[in-house]
């Protein structure tokens, strides 16, 4: 293929990694907007709209499901031009090659699960892993975006590709995680929890699936009140690991810096996000505020997975690094963000 023998700059490739990861949030939002309007079973076929029919007949819910068929359309392109972009990098790396590849699985476990969500008639654990399995295409698709914007290291030593082995050992599993790696490592757990009980909610409200879908025997109140004290425990743990950063900060150690800002970035989406679940508790949720909170809790995944690149400690260094082709571990410019004493055990590990 002719295009395969021009080379893309890092600074393409990087945005092209930018769109992919916004058409992902995009259609996760969108995705809940096919159910919150009730057009889950628009279509009542898949891949086609009707039997023998792939575009929508000119029907309110049909069309838009038909809407959300056609951005996962968009969302595959990205996907592809992300693999074959990282083929065509200057210089190639694959660290890319391999997060882009992982985002391509995705999108087909997508497109697989959807299919069957509509088929199993939106029984809630196919909703609610449909979401789910989202969030790790959102968190690929971060990881991969955050390492596009990496340095490559290699400009420094002259050659095109560089080469770091996943299971180089780092200062920070030898001295072992220090307070603020375990705390960002509970916090990035808990963000988790709280996602898969916000869908337990969902399954169990009058939001899950479509009005006749099956919906979890469970006490509605009950699970939104262990899901937003799920949220309180994650906020005052978030807020912990800001004073924490803060005193290293002070102590100057300045590593500490992009943990701060990462934790305090994550602790605003928190607020935000649960202002706004009080609020559509408050008002019987209506789907606006909904799917504000689906936005909401996108958003705050994805600052929770950047403070797990900034201070998960070994996950940081390890999964995260550069990795061109030819070289040899890079340990200058491309060395990930984040990772000085303060995450590494030298820091807050010993204090004092
Ligand atoms: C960090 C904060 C929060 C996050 C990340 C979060 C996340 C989520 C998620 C992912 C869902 C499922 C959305 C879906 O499947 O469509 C959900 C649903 C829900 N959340 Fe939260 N949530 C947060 C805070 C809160 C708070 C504080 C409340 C207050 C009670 C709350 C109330 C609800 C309710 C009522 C639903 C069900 C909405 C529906 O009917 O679909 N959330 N949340």
């Amino acid at each position: 293929m002719l295009v395969l023998h021009r080379r893309l700059s890092p600074d393409s490739y990087r945005r092209i990694t930018l769109v992919a990861l916004v058409l992902l949030c995009f259609i996760v939002v969108s995705g809940a907007l096919v159910r919150l309007s009730g057009s889950g079973l628009g279509c009542s076929d898949w891949p086609n709209c009707e039997e023998g029919e792939l575009v929508a007949p000119l029907e309110y819910h049909a069309l838009v499901e038909f809407v959300n068929r056609l951005v996962t359309g968009l969302v595959s392109a990205a996907v592809i031009l992300a693999v074959l972009g990282s083929l065509v990098r200057a210089p190639r790396r694959r660290d890319l090659t391999r997060w882009s590849l992982g985002l391509v699985v995705g999108v087909i476990a997508q497109i697989v699960l959807g299919g069957i969500v509509v088929l199993a008639g939106l029984k809630p654990p196919f909703v609610m892993g449909h979401f789910l399995v989202s969030m790790v295409l959102v968190a690929n698709a971060v990881v991969l975006h955050h390492k596009a914007s990496q340095h490559d290291g290699a400009g420094e030593l002259g050659t095109g590709d560089v080469d770091i082995d996943d299971d180089d050992v780092d200062i920070a599993t030898q001295a072992g995680p220090s307070i603020a790696t375990r705390l960002v490592r509970v916090v990035f757990a808990l963000v988790v929890i709280v996602l898969v009980l916000g869908t337990i909610v969902t399954a169990t409200g009058p939001h899950g699936g479509d009005e006749t879908a099956e919906r979890f025997d469970l006490p509605l109140r009950t699970v939104t009140r262990v899901h937003a004290g799920a949220v309180w425990a994650l906020v005052a743990l978030t807020i912990a690991l800001c004073i924490v950063a803060s005193r290293a900060l002070r102590r100057g150690d300045r590593s500490a810096e992009s943990l701060r800002r990462a934790a305090t970035r994550l602790l605003v989406f928190e607020a935000v996000q649960g202002a706004i679940g009080y609020l559509q508790y408050f008002t019987d949720v209506p789907p606006e505020l909904v799917a504000l909170h689906v936005a909401g809790a996108t958003a705050t995944f994805i600052a929770a997975v950047q403070l797990l690149i900034v201070g998960g400690g070994s996950f940081a260094t390890s999964g995260v690094g550069p990795d061109v082709e030819g070289i040899g571990r890079s340990s200058g410019p491309g060395a990930p963000v984040g990772v000085g004493s303060v995450v590494h055990g030298s820091g807050l590990a010993h204090p004092g």
